[in-house]
Formats: C-alpha cells, sequence, structure tokens
C-alpha cells in the first residue's frame, strides 16, 4: 500500500530511519532548518553516486541557504558506508558530511509514493525513482519533484529554486524564468497598483502588451 500523494503546502509527516549516522526523528534531526530530501534506486551504481557526491560538495550551499541534505536509498546502513567511500573517492572528497537513510525495507519509498514501477531491481522489486522533497522549518512540503531514475538531477537548479522560495515567502514577488539569485523579479499580480509605492518606493517597469494589460511588471530583486 502506497501512502496519500503529498501535495505543496501539506505537513511533511515526520519519521524514524536508520541513517549512515545512526538512528534519527526526521523532524528532531532537522531543528529548526530546512531539509532536501532526495531518494535513489540503489546503492553502488553510477548516476547516484555522481548525484551524492555532488550534494557532498554542496553541503556549504545548502548551509548557507539553512538547508539540511539528507539521501535515501533502499539499502542497509553497511552498505551505504560502503558505498560513501566510493561517493568520495569520486569526486576526491575529504568528508561527506550529511546521513543516507537505510530504506532497505522500502517502507519509506512506499510512504512517500517514491517506488518507479518501469524500473525493477534483478529481483523484480521496484527501485526507488529520483524523488526531491524540499521541506520548511515549519515541515511544510514546499517543494516535490520525480525524476525517473535514468536522469540525475540538476543540484544547481534545486539551489535556484530553494532561493525563489524563500525569496518569494517575504517579499511581493515571483521569479521568472531562468531567473538567478539578483536577476529581475515579477510583482505579484495580487499586488493592486496603488500598493506599488509602498511596496516598491524605487518604482516599477510595465511592459506594454498588445491585450493592453497590465501584468508584466517588472521590477528589481528586492
Ligand atoms: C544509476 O544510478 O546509475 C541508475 C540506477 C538505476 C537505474 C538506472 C540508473
Amino acid at each position: 500500500m502506497s501512502g496519500k500523494a503529498l501535495n505543496i503546502g501539506d505537513q511533511f509527516p515526520n519519521f524514524t530511519a536508520d541513517t549512515s549516522v545512526g538512528q534519527i526523528d526526521f523532524y528532531d534531526w532537522m531543528q529548526d532548518s530546512w531539509a532536501i530530501l532526495f531518494s535513489h534506486p540503489a546503492d553502488f551504481t553510477p548516476v547516484c553516486t555522481t548525484e551524492l557526491s555532488r550534494v557532498a560538495a554542496l553541503v556549504p550551499e545548502f548551509q548557507r541557504r539553512g538547508v539540511k541534505p539528507i539521501a535515501l536509498s533502499c539499502d542497509t546502513v553497511a552498505s551505504h558506508k560502503g558505498w560513501i567511500e566510493d561517493i568520495k573517492s569520486f569526486d576526491k572528497l575529504s568528508s561527506f558530511d550529511y546521513p543516507i537513510i537505510a530504506d532497505d525495507k522500502r517502507e519509506l519509498a512506499l510512504k512517500f509514493n517514491m517506488l518507479d514501477k518501469d524500473e525493477i531491481n534483478a529481483e523484480g522489486i521496484p527501485l526507488t525513482c529520483r524523488a526531491v522533497f524540499v521541506v520548511d522549518e515549519k515541515k511544510k512540503l514546499r517543494l516535490s519533484i520525480l525524476y525517473p531514475a535514468t536522469t540525475g538531477r540538476n543540484f544547481d537548479e534545486i539551489l535556484r529554486v530553494i532561493d525563489s522560495l524563500q525569496l518569494t515567502q517575504t517579499k511581493s514577488v515571483a521569479t521568472p524564468a531562468d531567473w538567478k539569485q539578483g536577476g529581475k523579479c515579477m510583482v505579484l499580480p495580487t499586488v493592486k497598483a496603488e500598493d506599488i509605492p509602498k511596496l516598491f518606493p524605487d518604482g516599477i517597469e510595465t511592459i506594454e502588451v498588445p491585450s493592453g494589460k497590465s501584468y508584466l511588471r517588472i521590477t528589481p530583486q528586492p
């Protein structure tokens, strides 16, 4: 039985799990940080190795944003510990500073709907897909992405989305296509014209369009 699909804004359920750094209670482990939980099909697989090594290199970037990374793979703690040595060696990393959950019984994979029915292992069991959950300090789900096992994730993109999530939760803007930290933003459609001077004292630019509607309102990043 798989779990209920989680939507953005849902409370992310707590869980306990064995990991490469011991048993954790997810909420206690998060403390007041955000978390990125990302899943993998299996240990000692090539794409997963590149992904875990990339995240290990990006730990300072996640820390700067107050986000704690945690991986999940459907193998045991002993297997994870052996694999971590390969991951470190692959990218010549001196340390590996985040936990890997040992979901060898696929309990969390089922609970969080991470199984990919099209990717079957040698025993005929479905593998986990590459799920990404970004959870905020209130334990709310802020982002979820599902990739197939055959496509490695772009973690620069995930950092970019986290930047957008953290900016747009406090400012009356949304971030446009391909936005990057420091780039121009769009004024939220819900902002009334009379509130613009108060919210955007430096003014905004409104792009004229054939419809005559004034919805393309651009501001430097607040
Ligand atoms: C990999 O990590 O390389 C991989 C794992 C399962 C299926 C396909 C690729």
